[in-house]
């Protein structure tokens, strides 16, 4: 049960289930991937089951595919959605500005495509991911298999003239053979340190043959939902300007076992 998390479970569940607050009747919702994303999509589950909801799904991993339809949420392409209403996802790092880092799990591709056919994209994280300045975790950047190497070097190289504080581009591996994303893809994980300039990187990198897209997301989170151990919830609403406090009754989250 939910006392049995481990803290850092119990601050994704508070900012996952404050999230699904803002789910309502009839949506079309983009479903997030990662650790946090998964609390969200068993909140929603619940949520749906409990409010007798029709809302349609848009997973953005096969991982999140196959949990969301485990969970009897009704999952649908984006190509039959269309335009969703939104958004609700983890990432890997946020700043002021709610630019986040993401692709952690690999599946940045599909998220930016998802987050940015929303009308609203909401970052449940808890608050380790918040960072005054991008780039202490690795930006992931997803590059087609055809000449790799090739891309690589071009980014290493590029990079040498961004404010950044490292350069080294290391594919990422699944055991011994390189990882593949749901696109068939690779990724190169950017050890920066620091990113001075968010924007100017991300153009830069999608200029890059070979690279499909970047981990930076950057005018795309409208708010995030920082989650604590103890069920606080900091609500950070980019677009309205304002910031609450609020508190999770984590007793009442307890049903969502149920379906695991
Ligand atoms: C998946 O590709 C990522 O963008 C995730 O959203 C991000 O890595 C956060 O994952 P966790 O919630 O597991 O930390």
């Amino acid at each position: 049960m939910v006392h049995d998390l481990a803290p850092l479970d119990r601050a994704k569940l508070a900012a996952a289930r404050r999230a699904v607050d803002l789910v309502e009747d009839g949506m079309k919702l983009g479903l997030g991937t990662g650790s946090t994303a998964a609390w969200m999509v068993r909140c929603l589950a619940e949520k749906v089951r409990e409010e007798g909801l029709r809302v349609s799904c848009v997973p953005t991993s096969l991982r999140t595919a196959t949990l969301a339809r485990e969970l009897d949420l009704k999952v649908v392409p984006l190509e039959e959605a269309g335009w969703l209403d939104l958004t609700i996802d983890g990432a890997d790092e946020f700043d002021a500005d709610l630019a986040l880092i993401k692709g952690g799990g690999g599946a940045l591709l599909q998220e930016k495509i998802v987050a940015t056919a929303s009308d609203r994209m909401v970052v449940i994280s808890d608050a380790t991911k918040e960072v005054k300045t991008l780039g202490a975790f690795p930006l992931p950047v997803e590059v087609i298999p055809f000449g790799w190497q090739a891309s690589r070097m071009l980014i290493e190289e590029m990079l040498g003239a961004m404010d950044v504080m490292g350069t080294q581009a290391s594919l990422r591996m699944n055991g011994a053979r390189p990882f593949f994303t749901d696109e068939g893809n690779h990724i190169l994980d950017l050890a920066l340190g620091r990113i001075g300039n968010p924007r100017q990187l991300s153009l830069a990198l999608n200029q890059v043959p070979g690279v499909v897209e970047n981990g930076l997301f950057i005018d795309i989170c409208d708010a995030v939902v920082i989650g604590h151990a103890d069920g606080r919830v900091i609500f950070r609403d980019a677009i309205a300007g304002t910031e609450e406090e609020e508190h999770i009754l984590f007793e009442e989250a307890d049903n969502i076992f149920r379906e695991i």
